[in-house]
């Protein structure tokens, strides 16, 4: 019988766009689909299999597009519905596959549902949730749970009850043991299945389904909420309920062909609660997040690649790397400051690093080994928009600047997600570095002065550059990794994380001494420079077996 062939969603590299941030085709300082359509070349230049794309339906922008007004249209700012197709059909014609973003855990506080329960339409409470508060007029709120930006998950209506939201007051909750919007939500898919997109990824998967009653939390500490730091037992994630959503969600998919997919946000306490989501009549691939929580130490990253395979594979999905996103510190400023033993939480980086300067070139050169690594991984990858280019976290942005909505929530405490999301260098002219073509206006987040030299410009050139490097790892990925099998480890020192799949190997040194290098094998691709016989501190090395020599 002949092997079956894995299918593209099972080996694929996908670029995440984040729209506002990658290209501005009107020249007004913000992201849009004209630009995303003008820079397609770039991407399939890259060698990407598919893009993912952050929010882009009309929002009031709350929380910068994840708080969605409607579900079927696209936000003015970015473009219209028939740009949005065209974008499909040009990325499906360049071989680039289409994932959009959907965000059930919410609406937008100027969805159309919500307003209907606020100005008291009968029923439309229900798909929300709204309770009255507690204490001498109700003036508390009904439990003690804390939304993840920062303050209570509640706030108070006109009426004097209370709905919940545990993002921003402008992202409410929604009710999903209501049957409308189970009903609405399988439909949106289809909508945008219909016009030929291939899967999504799903925004807060571990949400939506909350323990009956809305229990106040066991414990006070567990009332604060973190994106990165999900506790087990938490009444508001990861409840078996939302399981059943995902089995719906997978049978509206499979009266597609070709394939359409889902991908998991899902911050959950273990991989065992991961895989749950992976299982086969629910979603294909979750992103493995300890990956992008690991620290620079060979033992963690070995840990953590083994367990996420194990648990993956109890379940027959691919293991899904992550490096990073925009909603955490960019790969190189994580890599660019000392690293703990254990897998970093972000709180823990924004805070407590706030002391300690970065070493930027220090977590470029890391960086750079830690996407040979990813890249060599079996399974699926995703790439971030701009850790092609090394970008690192601008972490001294003007507060007057600063727009997620963590600062403000915070008491201005958290800086947030704001420095990893800045607009992208294209080339070396300012003002704008050509995210904005030809125009004056300001980017909506300031870019730094010396990112003429980060610019695609300026690294199309350097044969040495980060975007040159990927260039590269995304080509040969195809050859040496793609259809190589399991991951075999070497065992070659504590500092090493060293694997071998399918005759070819993969070593990393994460260590401060050289490393030497088997003399049977040849370098295909090294992360830094003039790599040779031996592997130097923070450097990653792809190694083929030499040719026989012919006889
Ligand atoms: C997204 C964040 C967003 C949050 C609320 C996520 O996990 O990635 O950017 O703020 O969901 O929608």
């Amino acid at each position: 019988m002949a092997a079956e062939v894995p299918s593209w969603w099972q080996t694929a590299v996908v670029y995440q766009v984040y729209i506002r941030s990658f290209a501005d085709g009107n020249g007004d300082g913000i992201g849009d689909i004209a630009g995303m359509r003008d820079r397609l070349p770039y991407l399939a230049g890259l060698g990407i299999d598919a893009i993912w794309i952050n929010p882009w339906y009309p929002s009031p922008m709350a929380d910068a597009g994840y708080d969605v007004a409607d579900y079927r249209d696209i936000e003015p700012a970015y473009g219209t519905l028939d740009e949005a197709q065209a974008l499909v059909a040009e990325a499906h014609a360049a071989g680039i596959r289409v994932l959009l973003d959907i965000v059930p855990n919410h609406t937008s506080d100027q969805h159309a549902w919500f307003r209907a329960a606020l100005a008291g339409e009968p029923g439309a409470r229900q798909r929300y949730h709204f309770r009255p508060g507690r204490g001498e007029d109700g003036v508390q709120p009904p439990n003690n749970w804390q939304s993840v930006f920062g303050g209570p998950a509640w706030t108070r209506v006109a009426d004097g009850s209370w709905y919940l939201h545990l993002f921003a007051p402008g992202q409410p909750d929604l009710n999903w043991d209501n049957g409308e919007v189970r009903a609405e939500f399988e439909d949106i898919l289809a909508f945008w299945f219909d016009r030929g997109v291939d899967g999504f990824r799903i925004d807060v998967a571990h949400g939506m389904v909350k323990e009956p009653g809305l229990p106040d939390t066991r414990d006070a500490a567990e009332a604060v909420q973190s994106l990165v730091q999900s506790r087990a037992g938490h009444p508001a994630w990861d409840q078996d309920g939302v399981h059943e959503i995902y089995r719906g969600w997978r049978s509206v998919a499979n009266r597609y062909r070709p394939e359409r997919i889902f991908i998991a946000e899902a911050w959950v306490s273990s991989n065992e609660r991961l895989a749950r989501y992976l299982r086969p009549d629910e979603l294909h691939t979750a992103f493995q997040f300890d990956f992008l929580r690991a620290p620079w130490r060979a033992q963690v990253l070995r840990a953590v690649v083994d367990d996420a395979i194990a648990a993956a594979a109890t379940v027959g999905a691919p293991p899904t790397w992550v490096l990073s996103n925009h909603d955490v510190t960019r790969t190189v400023t994580r890599f660019a400051r000392s690293q703990p033993e254990h897998l970093i939480e972000t709180d823990w980086e924004r805070g407590r690093w706030a002391g300690e300067d970065p070493d930027h070139v220090l977590g470029r050169r890391r960086a750079r080994a830690a996407a040979l690594v990813q890249l060599a991984l079996p399974g699926t990858a995703y790439v971030y928009q701009g850790e092609e280019l090394a970008l690192e976290e601008i972490e001294d942005l003007p507060d007057a600047a600063r727009q997620d909505p963590t600062w403000a929530q915070s008491g201005f405490t958290d800086v947030g997600r704001d420095g990893c999301r800045i607009p992208l260098p294209w080339n070396e002219t300012e003002p704008s570095y050509g995210f904005a073509t030809e125009s004056g206006a300001a980017t909506w987040l300031p870019q730094p002065a010396h990112w003429a030299q980060h610019s695609v410009q300026a690294q199309d050139r350097d044969p040495d550059s980060t975007l040159n490097l990927y260039r590269a790892a995304l080509r040969l990925r195809r050859s040496l990794w793609r259809d190589a099998g399991d991951v075999k480890w070497l065992a070659v020192g504590a500092d090493v994380a060293a694997f071998e799949r399918g005759g070819s190997q993969c070593w990393v040194n994460t260590g401060d001494s050289d490393v030497p290098l088997p003399e049977v094998m040849s370098i295909a691709l090294a992360s830094a420079p003039g790599v040779r016989g031996v592997l130097p501190p923070d450097t990653a090395v792809w190694l083929r077996a030499d040719e026989a020599p012919s006889m």
